[in-house]
């Protein structure tokens, strides 16, 4: 398809979701100075058992110097309907800020505080349970964007959206595929074409963009159109405003044993085979890291994929900065899918309570049900601190 078929197609399908968009939320709104906007992604294209994960650059985002308070979305159909996790599941899905040189290629990620060395750059992102995951950010505090001061000179800032989506329509074991199980994949190689090592039972190695999940017999391979709505809330930026920053902790972090921040992504949890109802089957995989500067938390929430039973972030002494707990869905509607992760919980900490001094030593901990095996899983915890002077 030529570019501009290519636009005319993208620019009826808007027209054809703003209309639905308009009754529920108005396309841009102002109540009390925050103002409100709501975004399509590029089009999702997936058949049954496909798996989608593209990058899209220069993404629309709100324009100017802004403090962010609330990024929501959701995955939607060409009618603008929300799509249910048991047909598409949302994977991950990450937002980064980046700076392109004017008229050129050259493109330097300007990612979050950290903390992993690479990945992990986003300052939003999440997966199954975006519907559901609160993400405002309370007063006086914002997440700063679009600072012209702190753009190079001769570069623009821009933001990227990494969406990684699995359709599981007709699936044999859609709870399989969402777990990337690579016998459910037709997959012998990983995306940049390396043999896959024959003890990797499950993970990204074998959900790529372009695989394919095994579907049943006779399943039609109906084509369909997602996009990714997302609604963006902020201010325009002032000095009342307190800027925060965002962290990521991730649990497989290597740092305690090579003072790198090497994060390998994703683990495995494997069956218990002496579980009890005493130790209810957990699994708890954990890593510490030195804290790189001194602040306040301000917010926080962890991210788990299927399996997962919460996550707790501590500071060296052993209190607890923040905990937070899957909600699984319990029916057929959508956002409340039976299994899936559709929420996490959140902490909104009174502001000052929580404090984390600089260089001190935070434990995650992240924790899985070994009822059964569960693989390429995660364990992050996402926080927003207002560094102290
Ligand atoms: C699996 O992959 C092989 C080799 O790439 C291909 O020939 C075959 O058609 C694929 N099967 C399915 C069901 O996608
Ligand atoms: C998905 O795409 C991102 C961005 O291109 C890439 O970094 C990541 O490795 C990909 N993941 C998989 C499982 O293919």
């Amino acid at each position: 398809m030529s570019p501009v078929t290519h636009g005319v197609v993208f620019l009826l399908a808007m027209v054809s979701l703003t209309i639905c968009v308009q009754n529920s939320e108005a396309h841009a709104k102002v109540e009390n100075r925050v103002k409100s906007r709501v975004y399509l992604s590029p089009k999702i294209t997936q058949f049954p058992g496909s798996v989608s994960n593209k990058t899209y650059y220069d993404i629309e985002f709100p324009k100017g110097h802004i403090a962010v308070k609330s990024f929501n979305a959701e995955l939607v159909d060409e009618a603008g309907d929300p799509v249910s996790l048991q047909e598409t599941y949302v994977h991950h899905w990450v937002a980064v800020r980046y700076y392109q040189k004017k008229g050129g290629k050259d493109l330097v990620i300007s990612g979050n505080s950290g903390l992993c060395d690479h990945g992990r750059s986003q300052f939003f992102g999440m997966g199954s349970e975006t519907r559901k995951t609160s993400t405002y950010v309370p007063d006086p505090y914002g997440i700063e964007a679009g600072n012209p001061l702190k753009v190079p000179a001769g570069y623009e800032e821009k933001w990227y959206f990494n969406i990684h989506a699995i359709d599981t329509r007709g699936a044999v074991d859609a709870m399989g595929c969402n777990e990337c199980r690579c016998n459910l994949y037709n997959v012998t190689v990983d995306k940049d074409g390396q043999p896959l090592k024959p003890d990797y039972v499950g993970g990204l190695h074998c959900c790529y963009d372009g695989t394919q999940c095994k579907v049943k017999n006779g399943v039609r391979n109906v084509k369909r159109n997602v996009y990714f709505r997302y609604t963006v809330k902020w201010v325009d930026w002032s000095d009342s405003i307190v800027p925060v920053k965002v962290f990521i902790f991730d649990v497989t972090d290597t740092w305690q044993h090579t003072g790198i921040h090497d994060c390998l992504f994703e683990y495995d949890v494997k069956k218990s085979t002496i579980g009890t109802a005493a130790n209810s089957y957990t699994s708890t995989r954990r890593s510490s890291v030195s804290f790189p500067t001194a602040g306040d938390v301000v917010y926080g929430f962890a991210q788990q994929y299927i399996g997962g039973t919460g996550a707790s972030l501590y500071g060296q002494d052993g209190r607890v900065l923040c905990s937070s707990k899957p909600i699984y869905g319990k029916g057929k509607d959508v956002g409340d899918e039976a299994g899936y992760i559709v929420g996490m919980s959140t902490c909104y900490p009174k502001p000052g309570t929580v404090k984390i001094a600089k260089g001190e030593s935070v434990t995650l901990e992240s924790y899985y049900s070994s009822k059964s095996m569960h693989t390429g899983v995660l364990g992050l915890f996402y926080i927003l601190v207002a560094e102290s002077s």
